[in-house]
């Protein structure tokens, strides 16, 4: 691999603050189309699925950085804590696009549509399960927590599969693309598996 060495200088001089403008990128993408009315027959739909969509990117993004370090020796670890909190970020707004956009902050119809449509709760858990991650996700918590701070942190993977999973399901005939992802995450999640010695 002769390009890792000379990528990984070149991301060694890279800010973690780029990485999170950078990452700020796709919302910017869908307050551009929303202001050009480009954004569909449905926009909030659409707004909804985007921002899903954009979280799953981030949360794949995350998993995918330590298995690449391993493979292919790119060294990404500095930039795993800005894409975790980006993953969250988007997570948070597609979690408020529902309840403020889709559901007009009527409990009682949220309630209704979380019976109607109960891959909502699938969504719901991976995102309960993600919050103490994003909430412990500072030094000081790292420092508090030791060894537990690791044993809070494996959440991340039951959570991204309940979101692939809540992904898939809300699709009426998973199609090609669905599928796709459901393969990368098991691949991913089963690169994280300890060998056993
Ligand atoms: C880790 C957690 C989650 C992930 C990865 C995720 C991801 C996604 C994705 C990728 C889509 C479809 C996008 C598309 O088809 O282009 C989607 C749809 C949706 N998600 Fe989530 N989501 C998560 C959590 C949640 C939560 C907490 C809620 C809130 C109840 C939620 C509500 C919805 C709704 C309402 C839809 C649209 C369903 C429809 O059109 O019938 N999701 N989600």
């Amino acid at each position: 691999m002769q390009l890792v060495a000379p990528l990984n200088g070149t991301l060694r001089r890279l800010p973690v603050g780029a990485v999170y403008l950078a990452g700020l990128l796709p919302l910017a993408w869908i307050v551009w189309l929303v202001i050009g009315g480009d954004i569909g027959v449905d926009p909030v739909k659409e707004i909804e699925h985007r921002l899903g969509k954009d979280a799953l990117w981030f949360l794949v993004g995350g998993l995918a950085i330590t298995p690449a370090r391993r493979i292919w020796g790119l060294n990404l670890i500095r930039y795993r804590r800005a894409i975790g909190l980006l993953a969250f970020f988007y997570l948070v707004l597609h979690l408020m696009a529902w309840v403020v956009l889709d559901m007009t902050l009527l409990w009682q119809q949220a309630a209704n549509d979380l019976i109607k449509r109960p891959y909502l709760l699938l969504g719901i858990s991976a995102f309960l399960m993600l919050l103490p991650l994003a909430l412990t996700s500072n030094n000081w918590s790292v420092r508090r927590l030791g060894r537990n701070w690791r044993r809070v942190h494996w959440l991340v993977y039951p959570a991204v599969f309940l979101g692939v999973v809540h992904y898939l399901l809300q699709m009426k005939v998973v199609s090609a693309e669905g599928w796709t992802w459901l393969a990368v995450i098991v691949v991913l999640l089963a690169l994280r598996i300890p060998k056993k010695r």
